[in-house]
């Protein structure tokens, strides 16, 4: 992959030293459950049936598995490894038994994912995508969420929105970027290219993210 660096494999020496947890940008616990409890408070029950689109290592698919009923987790993610060091994390406390989908997949090839989901979430995925790529995520997401389904995704939103700025700092010292990892995106944008896409796009903002991620959403137009 080009546009960002999870391109880079693991080795199983890696996994054993948690090299993992570092990859997918560390706050192992914090981040894990925070989004967790966000879909919780979004309505999250053991019945529904959840994508974890860039699931990386599964620090928010671990707590989703043990919550979920039995096969109702699955998990998308371009690196192998990842995916891989997940279902160590797995083992590790005895989730492995639990029957979980797992697909390695770059380019949002959505018919080979199933569909019907009832809960979409992504993770720090738009921080590493460029736009193209996330309207191909959108589009995806159209055809495989449940009419009533919500997608959240956490993003960095460019703040100094009226300037056509190319790098950006947030509040908490991160630097954005345009074209380059990390993205931010701006909320005007989002909204265009996910009208055609029959997705109606509502802002979260704050949800407590440590580097200030914002959360999105993004649910099915209403008769479309
Ligand atoms: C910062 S990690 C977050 C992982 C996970 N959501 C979490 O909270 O730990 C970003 C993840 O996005 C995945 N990713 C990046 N580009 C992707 C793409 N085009 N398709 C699917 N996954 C992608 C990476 O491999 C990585 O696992």
């Amino acid at each position: 992959m080009h546009y960002n660096s999870y391109g880079k494999q693991l080795t199983d020496e890696d996994i054993k030293l948690g090299e993992h947890r570092k990859f997918v940008g560390s706050y192992w616990e914090l981040l894990g459950k925070l989004q967790f409890d966000y879909l919780l408070k979004q309505g999250l029950k053991p019945h529904h049936k959840l994508l974890d689109l860039g699931c990386g290592a599964l620090r928010g698919g671990i707590h989703f598995i043990r919550y979920l009923e039995d096969g109702h987790y699955t998990g998308i993610d371009a690196n192998a490894s990842l995916i891989r060091a997940g279902k160590t994390e797995l083992k590790k406390v005895n989730l492995d038994r639990k029957s979980s989908n797992f697909i390695i997949d770059e380019n949002f090839e959505y018919k080979k994912w199933g569909g019907n989901f009832d809960y979409i979430i992504s993770i720090s995925l738009f921080t590493h995508l460029p736009i193209s790529k996330i309207k191909k995520c959108l589009h995806a997401v159209s055809n495989t969420i449940s009419p009533e389904g919500k997608y959240f995704t956490s993003f960095f939103r460019l703040e100094c929105d009226e300037f056509d700025k190319k790098s950006c700092h947030n509040d908490h010292g991160i630097k954005t970027h345009d074209d380059n990892d990390p993205y931010h995106q701006k909320i005007s944008v989002l909204r265009k290219i996910s009208v055609p896409m029959d997705l109606e796009i509502n802002y979260k903002g704050n949800w407590k993210h440590p580097r200030g991620q914002e959360m999105i959403s993004f649910k099915k137009t209403q008769g479309a």
